[in-house]
């Protein structure tokens, strides 16, 4: 079942963005949770701003009282809250009280944004369906920690990143989107994250696009399907992030 079902139209801007002109009568709600620099939240956050998405960030939260993200986000007026995981003695008591603060803002989705805690089955349950993450990784290939070190280490040529449903399984459930950069002879951990960072912020911009237009649905399989969109898989080229191309 499609969430927002609305009518659709398709464009394409010069920022890199498949755009559905719309017509619509709801805001989708969004909190983002973050661990840590948040640049993939400062993507989402600003992809809804300066292409006037039908959604609205209603918070962004970190586990992290230091999270340089969190003062980002203020500095734009949003919502904040740091639930500390350190000052739980149990995971569970950590999720139970960082749902609490997501359920008070009622949102269509939580957006992972780099947020590095596993999350317990019950949390999981809570937000089935709603819950979305980006690995810096081609799912199934390299769950977990050390990614870049992960593939540099089984001599991959393409590398990459995946959104994702999230299920109590780490680091897996049904695929939104990819995308893939290639793996460079001399590349180092950090020099294959910084290529994939790249990636990553069009990649969840545009699946925070597609969510705000009520386009992704999940079917009886746990498959991913957005309307209108054929191709979810993305490529870094010389000229930028490009969608794969028929
Ligand atoms: C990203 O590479 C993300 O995929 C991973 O952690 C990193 C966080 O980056 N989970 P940022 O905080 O979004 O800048």
């Amino acid at each position: 079942m499609l969430s927002h079902p609305r009518v659709y139209n398709f464009g394409w801007t010069s920022s890199g963005i498949i755009v559905p002109a719309v017509l619509s009568n709801s805001v989708c709600r969004l909190v983002v949770l973050i661990s840590g620099r948040g640049s993939n939240m400062q993507s989402i956050v600003n992809t809804v701003r300066d292409h006037s998405l039908p959604a609205e960030i209603c918070a962004v939260i970190a586990n992290k009282t230091e999270a340089g993200g969190l003062q980002w986000a203020r500095d734009r007026g949003l919502a904040t809250h740091a639930v500390a995981h350190r000052d739980y003695a149990t995971r569970v008591e950590f999720d139970t009280a960082l749902a609490a603060v997501i359920d008070d803002y009622q949102p269509d989705y939580v957006l992972l944004a780099g947020f590095m805690r596993v999350l317990t089955p019950g949390f999981v349950e809570h937000f089935n369906g709603r819950l979305i993450n980006i690995h810096p990784s081609l799912l199934p290939a390299f769950p977990g920690l050390h990614t870049h070190q992960q593939a540099l280490a089984m001599g991959v040529q393409w590398h990459g990143c995946t959104v994702h449903f999230v299920t109590p399984v780490l680091d897996h459930g049904p695929i939104i989107a990819q995308g893939i950069v290639p793996v460079i002879s001399d590349d180092t951990p950090e020099t294959l994250a910084g290529r994939v960072l790249q990636v990553e912020h069009k990649l969840y911009a545009n699946v925070v696009r597609w969510l705000a237009e009520g386009l992704v649905s999940l079917n009886s399989m746990q498959r991913v399907q957005v309307l209108g969109i054929a191709s979810r898989s993305f490529v870094l080229t010389p000229n930028g992030v490009q969608p794969y191309q028929r």
